[in-house]
């Protein structure tokens, strides 16, 4: 695997690999890989393509200055992981490389930047936006894979793509998930034992909200049950369990006759925030 940590080598390179009819898959991280990363490596494998993956922990799309000094960094396992995985490139650029002046772009996702992770975390997608549009630049890259742990994120880099008109197919990923359920997450390393084993009524929870929703109850008693029983755990704080149409992320209520629906959540284990999604049907 080749290491990259300036554009102008990257793109020495990756011109060559254009120039020989190869197409490129790209994979961008903001490192601390666990199997959920390496699965879009190995889709990306999978579909022949020449596979690049990024780490670079990107400052815009930090609201709290804490959390961006707190993401965990593992440089030398992630290297590790992904030459065992067979990806063919890395690109580790440090912060010039990406921003060389300040980026001040302002993107208008509509609605899906003002609801769930967007409301909660303001400015986060157009920090999103604004390093994956410079790495799709750079990268040039036919496929782009994206994990479904962060659907809202999908969906904004999906409308990117589209408003942008970029020439690149954007693929989302199925979540992987740790034995007992947990979605993988570079966050999920910085639990404590106790808040790890805490962390598993999550998914827990999800699943129980499909069958409420199989079962039709009404979309505000799956909510109330949901925040009554992470109320019940001082672990826990809950940011938002929604229900949303999977298309556009609508918020649903008890008004909307559907058939299929989103749980998306977010909530407080100790200090450390996590988000997960189930579909529902
Ligand atoms: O999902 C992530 O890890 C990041 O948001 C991404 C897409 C790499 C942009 O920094």
């Amino acid at each position: 695997m080749l290491i990259f940590e300036r554009n102008s080598e990257l793109k020495i390179y990756l011109d060559k690999i254009r120039a020989e009819s190869r197409q490129i898959g790209f994979v961008p991280t903001m490192g601390a890989l666990h199997a959920g990363h390496i699965s879009l490596i190995n889709e990306s494998k999978k579909q022949e393509l020449f596979t690049v993956c990024s780490i670079f922990v990107n400052p815009t799309q930090f609201n709290d200055k804490k959390d961006l000094e707190n993401y965990p960094r593992t440089p030398e396992k992630d290297i590790e992981m992904l030459r065992q995985s067979g990806c063919d490139a890395l690109f580790m650029p440090n912060a010039e490389e990406i921003y060389p002046k300040e980026d001040t772009r302002v993107f208008n996702f509509g609605e899906l930047d003002t609801l769930l992770e967007g409301a909660l975390r303001p400015g986060h997608f157009n920090g999103v936006a604004k390093v994956v549009s410079i790495l799709f630049d750079k990268i040039k890259p036919n496929v782009a894979f994206f994990g479904s742990k962060d659907y809202q994120q999908v969906m904004v880099i999906k409308a990117l793509v589209k408003q942008s008109n970029l020439p690149v197919k954007i693929v989302a990923c199925p979540i992987i998930r740790e034995a007992d359920g947990l979605a993988m997450s570079s966050r999920n390393m910085r639990l404590t034992k106790e808040e790890r084993e805490a962390a598993k009524l999550i998914p827990l929870l999800l699943n129980e909200s499909k069958l409420l929703f199989k079962a039709r109850k009404p979309i505000s008693e799956i909510k109330g049950f949901i925040a009554s029983k992470l109320a019940q755990k001082p672990t826990y704080k809950l940011d938002y369990f929604e229900i949303c149409d999977p298309q556009d992320l609508h918020i649903l209520t008890d008004k909307n006759e559907v058939k299929q629906g989103i749980a998306l959540i977010a909530c407080f284990v100790g200090n450390i925030r996590l988000i997960d999604n189930l579909l529902l049907d």
